[in-house]
């Protein structure tokens, strides 16, 4: 029964894996701070060990015997003994903290991939410098990161601070207006991931998540490529009236490279439909749920900088139509 309950006390740490934790590193930073929360756990636990044993001694030694004359000495040795381990343990996170410090920018230098993200309230604005032509290629809420390659990630923030952490790959670096601080992501095992904005931003920084995809290089080669290209033009008459209705409501705020719609204050939708997620990972991609959002967008993510557009039925259907046609 007893030995039944231990056991079952380890079992939530059955949840520590999967999709979004530093438990299961997959990128060459992440492994380097599992290895010193390791080290970490392992002194402590030392440590912890000593002195709970070093307690439980010295109370039995006491209850069996009185305390001879020369307990001063023992004190003094067992604080010479205490005072060396710690020391030693010091040293050791010291140097272990020095060693995954260096690993987290170790490929400083090489041709890495040029990536900005910048934090917005409750979504990620994503730019890749497209290395053949230098321009900047805009996407959101959806990261791509070729297996093997170091990208590294210059982050932003366009309104207050935010925090980018994707466990899996590295560590999380705060995302602060008026600076760009550095991250370099080195994923070596092909899959999704999800990130998290990981400092209390507003209402819904619970919903301010990242879908990251590691893809062979190229898988991510053609990806990027796709990414560059102008919209899909409407495929369908439902679609073309939704075009003409997204140019009149929501090309303020939000563009299609090629249609004309070219608004900053949301994300750019050029391939939409090409992404796993609606709203930084609120919703599945889906045409139902995109109708759902369109309609009434502070009802699923109250407090969004998305404000509900009022359209008519049959057009806003038709708006929903054309973004999913947009891959
Ligand atoms: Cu952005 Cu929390």
């Amino acid at each position: 029964m007893r030995r039944g309950a231990a056991l079952a006390a380890f079992l939530p740490l059955a949840a520590c894996g999967g999709i979004q934790s530093p438990l299961s590193p997959v990128g060459d930073q992440a492994v380097a701070l599992h290895s010193l929360l390791m080290l970490s756990i392992m002194i402590c636990g030392i440590v912890y060990a000593l002195v709970i044993g070093g307690l439980g001694w010295s109370l039995r030694r006491r209850r069996a015997e009185p305390p001879p004359d020369t307990d001063a000495r023992a004190l003094d040795h067992s604080l010479w003994i205490a005072a060396g381990v710690i020391l030693a343990g010091l040293i050791a996170l010291t140097v272990g903290s020095f060693i995954a410090d260096r690993a987290l920018f170790a490929a400083r230098g090489r041709d890495a991939l040029a990536v900005r993200v910048t934090g917005h309230q409750y979504w990620w604005r994503i730019e890749y410098r497209d290395p053949a032509s230098g321009r900047w290629i805009e996407t959101a809420n959806e990261l791509h990161l070729p297996q093997g390659r170091t990208a590294r990630v210059a982050l932003g923030s366009a309104d207050v601070i935010h925090s980018f952490w994707v466990p899996n790959v590295a560590g999380k670096i705060d995302m602060v207006p008026g600076r760009r601080n550095l991250v370099d992501l080195t994923p070596r095992r092909l899959g999704w991931f999800r990130g998290q904005c990981s400092e209390y931003c507003g209402a819904q920084h619970a919903h301010m998540a990242l879908d990251v995809k590691v893809d062979p290089p190229a898988v991510f080669d053609a990806w990027l490529t796709a990414q560059a290209q102008p919209a899909a033009a409407a495929r369908d008459a439902v679609a073309a009236h939704g075009a003409a209705v997204f140019a009149g409501a929501c090309a303020a705020c939000h563009a299609v490279r090629g249609s004309g719609a070219g608004g900053r204050a949301g994300p750019d939708l050029t391939h939409f439909a090409s992404r796993h997620s609606i709203a930084a990972g609120t919703l599945s991609m889906t045409r139902g749920n995109l109708q759902g959002w369109i309609a009434q967008p502070q009802a699923i993510k109250p407090g969004t900088m998305m404000p509900a557009v009022a359209l008519a039925p049959a057009d806003a259907d038709a708006v929903a139509r054309y973004l999913v046609t947009l891959r």
